[in-house]
């Protein structure tokens, strides 16, 4: 039985798949996209996180949003207990070949209120179950962003809201907002990148969903692999993957964290999903608190 949490009124698996990998550089195609989704799905995940930004060079915008629908569409199983959470609020630059995409921000209302229709239409559905507002635009008042979330919501084109890359100040913007159509906060926290934690705790202490990104680190970026080394050690003596004690770490951390790691292929998330059978034992979480500490 994979760990279920509440995310806001959905009952989701605390692992999510995170949908990334599967549409952006270094993706393995389509086939391999969906073989990944419905292994996810058919082992019971029933959390997807995806963006209206996840696309490659070369291909069309919403490339991830297109490809959940389609696999939501071949897979037989119960979709209506599936939460599928999607982004606005990014896109991509592409420059010569060779050189590597930047992400651009967009947080004008108008942009933020088209985009949330054109991810429910690329979804498939009436209603987005978890629409985050993705990264705050520097150009934009954050109040002015979130309020176009909030019209979102309000137009029953997305369920509920999330922010995301988010410090505790623009939480208490949103949640003054958006109130308790305000469910989830996705901010980057692993073992090497753990600045967000003041965050994850104040979702604790009020009540809303953390979500990590790129809980692992991360698929494309260089990383201190010596971070790791502690969670390598619980592993070796538990018989399971150093990424399934980091995650459960992770899950430990909150009663409302959750973790969304990316996979190119069935057998990394399929591992992933065990982590939440994975009970760390409080002298393995000493152990491991231990060896973050050590810089
Ligand atoms: N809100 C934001 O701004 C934001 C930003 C970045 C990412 N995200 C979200 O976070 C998700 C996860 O982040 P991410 O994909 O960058 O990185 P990640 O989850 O930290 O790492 C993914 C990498 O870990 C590998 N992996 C996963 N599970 C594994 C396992 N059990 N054993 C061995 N290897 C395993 C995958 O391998 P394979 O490649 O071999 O499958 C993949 O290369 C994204 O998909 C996206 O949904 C959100």
């Amino acid at each position: 039985m994979v760990l279920h949490r509440n995310l806001g009124p959905f009952d989701a698996t605390a692992i999510g798949l995170g949908e990334m990998p599967l549409t952006i550089e270094n993706n393995l195609g389509e086939a391999m996209g969906i073989e990944t989704i419905h292994a996810a799905l058919d082992a019971g995940c029933c959390h997807i996180d995806t963006a209206w930004a996840y696309y490659c060079s070369g291909g069309e915008e919403q490339t991830g949003e297109k490809l959940v629908r389609q696999a939501m569409e071949s897979w037989d199983g119960p979709k209506d207990e599936v939460s599928v959470a999607t982004k606005v609020g990014h896109f991509r630059n592409f420059g010569p070949d060779g050189t590597t995409p930047t992400w651009g921000v967009n947080g004008q209302p108008e942009h933020l209120i088209e985009a949330g229709k054109q991810s429910a239409l690329a979804l498939g559905v009436d209603t987005i179950d978890l629409l985050y507002f993705h990264r705050p635009d520097p150009s934009v008042p954050y109040n002015e962003s979130i309020e176009a979330i909030k019209q979102l919501v309000d137009a029953g084109v997305a369920r509920t809201a999330g922010i995301s890359n988010t410090s505790i100040e623009q939480i208490d913007i949103a949640r003054g907002i958006l109130g308790d159509g305000l469910v989830a906060v996705q901010n980057q926290f692993s073992p090497i990148y753990r600045s967000t934690q003041d965050t994850l705790d104040y979702c604790e202490k009020v009540g809303l969903a953390f979500v990590c990104w790129s809980p692992l680190g991360g698929f494309r970026k260089a990383k201190d692999e010596t971070k790791f080394d502690p969670f390598r050690a619980v592993a070796t003596s538990r018989g399971v993957s150093y990424q399934q004690v980091v995650l459960a770490w992770e899950l430990s951390l909150g009663r409302r964290v959750f973790v969304i790691p990316g996979a190119h292929r069935p057998a990394t998330i399929l591992d992933s999903l065990k982590a939440g059978d994975l009970d760390l034992t409080t002298e393995e979480l000493d152990a491991l608190g231990r060896g973050l500490s050590v810089e």
